[in-house]
């Protein structure tokens, strides 16, 4: 036991404080905050730790108490019980911050002393955890309204690249997993402070959770800093940016050695037509495609379906149709009023985008959806069977309105002196009597799509696919003529496209 008269004049809020030397191990950046860390209910080790962290990040904090301290960090205590500990020490709070130690981890993720908000100060007495009234949200992402504002962003980002890596790695549950997470935080109305306020919340599994938690207490998480730094991960990404290049192709690559450009130009590998033109415009297609872009597009795919088939009509999905600025591509989905008039459109306009010069890559799919065949039997698998053209488009600086400068494209000396830029351009043909669904199925996010054929299959026992719906108790197809329809028909809240971006 350290005498009493010794624990006033110096004490860390341990029994056994040791007898550390105070002096922070880097120049402090902030010398107005002095910090100190209350040992009480935060623990030894956790104490430690994030003194480090803060020490590390230009803080000055304090191992011993003193009156220099200006903030002072606590965890599970109330304003009455960390003036208690204060007094004890023979000190005041006068002119001293009680705070939580939300405080001080948002303040060690933003570099610098974050501004003291209300929700940062020790409440007076303490909050049954039954009164902090948890976030609810419906288990499905297509029961639940998701706007493009996301005031989770940290925690989303980290949960989507624990997603992607795993998609990457073939382990498709885990990313799906990841990727429900993700949505149900994306879905909330503020943003997560505390553990405790994900009570009850759907589709936060153990990983999930631990991933969270770690962000919230420590301001990062070590599991998605060192996926972001491993070079597996780093390979997969640049890999399989190659148009035309997927997860196991780049995953025998890497066992080949091989894990950027240069080194799969140098490798003599066989590269297929898509992989070719993939590798040639990559940096292009990498840029992100703006909206101005993606309108310059619909111009001139409009023209040319116009020039092809004049009744036919044109509308722009995907991401930009759910509101976004910016996109990997951009999607069309084509359809004709009158049924059967689709077939036979896609080959002419590609040959007529062709003729014009506009493509530097297609390649066409037909369409081998048969009704009577998937139905029953084989309930309408998730990969569509459309009449598709996958395609690279060659967009003039002069067709964007505002030349290809636009801001990502400044950074590309080579786009801007060619005065033109890749983009990636998907084309649908769609039979009218399909279009809702193919509408619905093409506008996305992708996780929206899956969660309605969830849904569909396990709350309403359908099956829903981008070509129908289908009752599997009744043994038979759901027409429908626009997505409020099908909505309607699954039971669920029409749910607008700029709402669907979970
Ligand atoms: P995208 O991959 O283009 O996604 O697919 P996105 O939401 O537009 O994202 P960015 O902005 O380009 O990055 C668009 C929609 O088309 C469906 C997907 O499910 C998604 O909802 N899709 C895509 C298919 O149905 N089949 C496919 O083969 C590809
Ligand atoms: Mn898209």
């Amino acid at each position: 036991m350290v005498p009493l008269k010794r624990r006033k004049v110096a004490n860390s809020g341990s029994l056994n404080a040791g007898t550390h030397n105070s002096a922070a191990t880097q120049p402090t950046k902030f010398p107005q905050v002095v910090l100190f860390l209350l040992e009480r209910k935060m623990g030894a080790s956790r104490r430690a730790f994030l003194s480090q962290l803060g020490r590390r990040k230009g803080f000055q904090v304090e191992e011993l108490f003193s009156e220099n301290v200006t903030h002072v960090i606590c965890e599970s205590n109330t304003a009455q019980e960390a003036r208690m500990w204060l007094e004890a020490q023979g000190a005041g709070q006068a002119g001293r911050h009680l705070l939580d130690v939300s405080w001080y981890t948002e303040s060690m993720r933003d570099g610098h002393p974050v501004e003291i908000l209300d929700r940062h100060k020790l409440q007076e007495f303490a909050v049954n955890d039954s009164e902090v009234t948890p976030f609810s949200v419906p288990s499905y992402a297509c029961q639940r309204r998701s706007t493009l504002k996301n005031h989770n962003a940290v925690l989303t980002d980290s949960l989507s690249l624990l997603a992607e890596n795993a998609e990457l790695s073939d382990e498709d549950g885990r990313g799906v997993a990841f990727r429900r997470a993700a949505a149900v935080l994306k879905a909330l109305p503020s943003a997560v402070t505390k553990m405790s306020q994900l009570k009850g919340l759907p589709c936060l599994g153990e990983h999930s959770l631990r991933v969270i938690k770690d962000i919230l207490e420590n301001g990062a998480s070590s599991e998605v800093e060192s996926t972001k730094e491993s070079e597996r991960f780093k390979a997969l990404k640049v890999l399989t940016g190659i148009f035309g290049v997927g997860s196991k192709t780049a995953d025998r690559w890497i066992r080949e050695g091989i894990h950027n450009l240069q080194q799969l130009r140098d490798s003599g590998q066989t590269l297929n037509r898509a992989q070719q033109a993939g590798l040639e415009h990559y940096d292009d297609i990498k840029q992100p495609v703006s909206l101005a872009e993606a309108e310059a597009i619909r111009g001139i795919v409009g023209r040319a379906v116009a020039s092809v088939s004049p009744e036919a009509q044109i509308v722009l999905t995907g991401g930009f149709r759910r509101g976004k600025l910016t996109g990997h591509d951009v999607d069309f989905l084509i359809t004709h009023p009158e049924e059967g008039s689709e077939v036979g459109l896609m080959p002419k306009l590609v040959s007529w985008l062709e003729s014009q010069g506009l493509l530097l890559y297609q390649k066409t799919t037909r369409n081998s959806y048969l009704e009577g065949s998937e139905g029953p039997g084989r309930p309408p698998s998730n990969i569509d069977r459309f009449e598709r053209c996958l395609s690279i488009f060659k967009l003039s600086a002069g067709q964007t309105g505002r030349g290809v400068q636009s801001e990502e494209t400044a950074a590309s000396p080579s786009a801007a002196e060619r005065r033109w830029r890749a983009v990636r351009v998907d084309l649908v043909v769609s039979p009218i009597s399909q279009f809702a669904f193919a509408l619905l199925g093409w506008t996305g996010s992708k996780l929206f799509e899956r969660e309605l054929r969830r849904w569909a299959g396990h709350e309403k026992g359908m099956s829903l696919s981008s070509h129908a719906l289908y009752d599997n108790k009744q043994g038979r197809y759901i027409r429908a003529s626009s997505e409020e329809e099908i909505f309607a028909h699954l039971g669920l809240e029409f749910i607008p496209p700029t709402e669907r971006n979970a």
